[in-house]
């Protein structure tokens, strides 16, 4: 299996080569387009920007009980290369936040809710589920599907919409946060195991950092550590340790983005070499000249198709 690092620079190269053709031919850039993108759905204060941090593992996100994503956040994570990584808000896009390790399009949607409140349009809550529905429609887009372990999973409005737009669930991975809040003497088994609402991806339980660990600036490291502790100590999930948590949850993610991205391969290398043809068709007809001229631009693209086409060949087997 790549790891995330070679899979990362595996979706480098295709964004560059998808930008060498996008410019050359025009089509790079729907391949580019069908790159993945991971979003988070669920209500409001569901945990949705605490696990979209903890799966990348860097705290970059608004988050907290009082705060309420209005619009969608949109974060590419880029690794560059002399290994500097940043990430980048495309509403903040002079913003950088560095020391990150994935190269990814995220999405932070806003949270479903079930009523407007007082001063809204009637409308609003059907508005918020078109502007998420228009994000996670698209077949490109993985989507973690976020429902507190501490209401009835039954009304969970992600598992809903993520049915809607991916019946057959392969793009679907479910989520359920808040396993700590749960009333005492209840627990999740029916859900994790896979029981009352089977997935076509196993479920993965989380816990987030509480409001109290953000207001005491607890980090990302001492969040994990605390969350590793709560499953291997817990006399429920203690079965399951194994198969939970931010750094499981993040591990199948890569492995099921891996898998989109292999796809993708085989159309990549049609597309380059139906470039290459072209290219050497034009060279052809303006008769192959040498300097500092398109017949010379044309020479280097040709160059840097062939390239690509072996380093794509390569992740083939
Ligand atoms: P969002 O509104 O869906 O983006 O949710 P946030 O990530 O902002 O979290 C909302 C509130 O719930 C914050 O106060 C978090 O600290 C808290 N929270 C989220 N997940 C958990 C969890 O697993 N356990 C506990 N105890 N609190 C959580
Ligand atoms: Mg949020
Ligand atoms: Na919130």
């Amino acid at each position: 299996m790549a790891t995330m690092t070679s899979l990362i620079g595996l979706i480098n190269k295709i964004q560059r080569a998808c930008t060498v053709l996008g410019d050359h031919g025009g089509e790079g850039m729907s391949l580019w387009e069908a790159l993945p993108s991971v979003a988070v759905v669920g209500g409001q204060s569901s945990g949705k920007s605490s696990v979209l941090e903890s799966v990348v593992g860097r705290d970059f996100l608004p988050r907290g009980s009082g705060i309420v994503t209005r619009r969608p956040l949109v974060l590419q994570l880029h690794q560059t290369e002399g290994g500097t990584d940043y990430a980048e808000f495309l509403h903040a896009p002079r913003k950088k936040f560095t020391d990150f390790v994935v190269n990814l399009t995220l999405i932070d949607l806003p949270g479903l809710t079930k009523v407007a409140v007082e001063g809204q349009p009637e409308s609003i809550v059907e508005d918020i589920e078109n502007m998420v529905r228009s994000y996670v429609e698209k077949p490109s887009c993985i989507i973690l599907a976020i429902s507190p372990a501490n209401q009835d999973i039954a009304t969970s409005d992600a598992i809903k919409l993520a049915r809607e737009v991916d019946p057959s669930g392969e793009r679907t991975f479910g989520v359920l946060t808040k396993l700590d809040l749960m009333d005492k003497g209840t627990n999740a088994l029916e859900v994790l195991e896979g029981r009352s609402y089977r997935l076509q991806h196993p479920w993965v339980g989380i816990v987030n950092r509480s409001q109290a660990d953000i207001n005491k600036n607890v980090d990302m490291i001492a969040a994990r550590r605390k969350e590793r502790e709560y499953f291997e100590t817990s006399p429920e999930y203690g079965h399951l340790a194994s198969k939970m948590g931010s750094e499981y949850l993040a591990k199948l993610l890569s492995q099921h983005l891996e898998r989109v991205i292999r796809q993708r391969i085989p159309s990549i290398i049609a597309l380059i070499n139906k470039n290459i043809d072209e290219i050497n068709a034009e060279l052809d007809r303006i008769g192959r000249p040498i300097g500092v001229d398109s017949g010379a631009q044309l020479y280097t693209i040709l160059e840097m198709c062939r390239a690509f086409e072996r380093v794509f060949k390569e992740h083939l087997d």
